[in-house]
């Protein structure tokens, strides 16, 4: 005999409820709101994009800064006030790598949050909202060896239908002195390259031309086949993806430059859809402090990779990560930083002051004696000195022919569109009505600032294999 549904929601077919999820942080964050989306589509929610409408709002959270928890507090303040002011049965949640230390203070003192959940623990989200929806506490921080979300396909929220993100490690075993991301994330962990594929053929279905490999430290991939022993490494699998199609473009992130290959280098070069741009975070110009740091390399070690990585693609952009008044950093610390960049004139970089994490290293050990306002200043001459190599870089790009994958219109004129070049240099060009997202152009490169390249003159890529030229 059929049993009849007790209520539209018991009979699975109508959505559970709507959830908004909001992001934080870095490219691996954004992906991993992608499988949290997937994980909960799977259990019949909805997922919108206006947070007034939600009957669940999640917040995937950043920890690497103290800047980055702030914002987020504000917003868990600001979300839980309108809660109580305006929708007392709607639930708030705070995921990702501010979920372990968020667990004391919002939800046991505070009880400013009713769900609780850590970057491994997004499998057991749909539990932990029944749990909370019927007031039980709903705390799940737990972190893994094994989970990868292998098998989940992630649901592209706020796609441009062009690039997308791929996953294929979790968790971080550096250890640099600094970094939270080992006690946010965990032991490190490789996915099953053949999962990885298979999202990667799904993308190139779904029409997508591009994917960004993702993972903390992804020249430290490395996955063992269980039951036959097989190895397979970055460089391999860097191979196994460029070779899907090549109409595909390949791009991977993060680079630790003591990982860093010559086999992967070699597959970079050999093949034309591997983008040629590596982020390789360098953190400081000094040998002193890198070694306080723990990154495993030297100033002269560093600049010999530079070096090496330019000798193999002689085309390749590079950015990187610098960081500004780490621990007993000295004016002459400081200027080894500032000469190594003139040293590689880095084609962009993210740069940071330093701020101590809990439980790391540095904040255990040693002391953040830099006044804030020396941070600062340093930052500052740091910040200036990348403008002005960024702006050399771009200019040097004049009267090039570059291949560019459209990406969508320009943020500045709808009369205009943008793509990326192979060295992640955002072009701008006039629309023409036969162009979209996701075609190839080739352009020739007429000016330039820090930030941006321009053309006017430039002609759709018929055939991928065709070389570069504008008529
Ligand atoms: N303070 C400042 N910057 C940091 N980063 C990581 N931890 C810290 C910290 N405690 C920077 C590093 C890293 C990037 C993702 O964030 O430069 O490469
Ligand atoms: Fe932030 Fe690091 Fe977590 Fe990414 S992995 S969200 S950068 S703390």
């Amino acid at each position: 005999m059929a049993v009849t549904p007790k209520t539209i929601e018991d009979s699975g077919i109508l959505p559970k409820g709507k959830v908004y999820i909001e992001t934080y942080g870095c490219q691996m964050n954004f992906n991993d709101s992608e499988i949290i989306a997937a994980v909960l589509k799977h259990h019949k929610y909805e997922i919108t994009d206006n947070p007034e409408d939600a009957d669940v709002v999640l917040l995937n959270t950043c920890a690497i800064r103290d800047k980055a928890e702030e914002r987020v507090l504000q917003r868990i303040k600001e979300l839980s006030a309108y809660k109580r002011r305006k929708k007392p049965h709607m639930l708030l949640g705070v995921l990702g790598c501010m979920a372990e230390r968020m667990r004391d203070q919002l939800f046991e003192k505070e009880k400013l949050v009713d769900i609780v959940c850590g970057p491994d623990a997004y499998r057991s989200l749909p539990v932990l909202i029944d749990e909370a929806a019927t007031g039980q506490k709903a705390v799940n921080v737990l972190l893994s060896r094994e989970e990868t979300y292998e098998d989940i396909m992630p649901v592209r929220l706020h796609s441009n239908g062009v690039t997308a993100f791929v996953s294929i490690m979790r968790g971080c075993n550096n250890m640099c002195t600094f970094c939270v991301v080992p006690f946010t994330r965990g032991r490190e962990r490789s996915r099953n390259p053949y999962s990885i594929i298979k999202e990667v053929d799904q993308l190139i279905e779904q029409g997508f031309k591009e994917v960004t490999l993702l993972g903390q430290n992804v020249d430290s991939y490395r996955w063992t086949d269980p039951n036959t022993g097989e190895v397979v490494t970055f460089a391999m699998l860097l191979e196994m993806v460029a070779k899907r199609s090549p109409w595909l473009r390949v791009r991977f992130s993060t680079s630790h430059p003591k990982d860093m290959t010559d086999d992967v280098l070699d597959v970079m070069a050999r093949y034309p859809n591997i983008c040629k741009h590596i982020h390789l975070p360098v953190q400081s110009g000094s040998t002193r402090i890198l070694k306080l740091m723990r990154r495993g390399y030297s100033r002269e070690w560093y600049l010999n990779l530079v070096s090496k990585i330019r000798e193999a693609i002689p085309d390749v952009a590079l950015s990187t990560d610098i960081i500004a008044g780490f621990c007993t950093e000295t004016e002459e610390d400081h200027k080894q930083t500032l000469s190594l960049m003139e040293e590689v004139k880095f084609d962009q970089a993210f740069m940071f002051r330093y701020s101590e994490r809990p439980n790391t290293y540095a904040a255990r050990k040693l002391k953040d004696d830099v006044p804030h306002e020396v941070k600062i200043r340093r930052l500052n001459e740091i910040i200036d000195l990348q403008r002005k190599h960024s702006l050399e870089r771009n200019k040097a790009e004049i009267g090039k022919v570059r291949r560019i994958l459209v990406e969508g219109k320009a943020r500045r004129s709808e009369n205009q569109l943008f793509g990326r070049t192979t060295q992640n240099k955002v072009v701008v060009f006039p629309a023409r009505d036969d162009i979209k997202p996701g075609d190839y152009v080739d352009v020739l490169i007429e000016n330039a600032t820090s930030a941006t390249l321009f053309a006017s003159k430039f002609r759709k890529v018929q055939d991928i294999n065709e070389p570069e030229a504008v008529n």
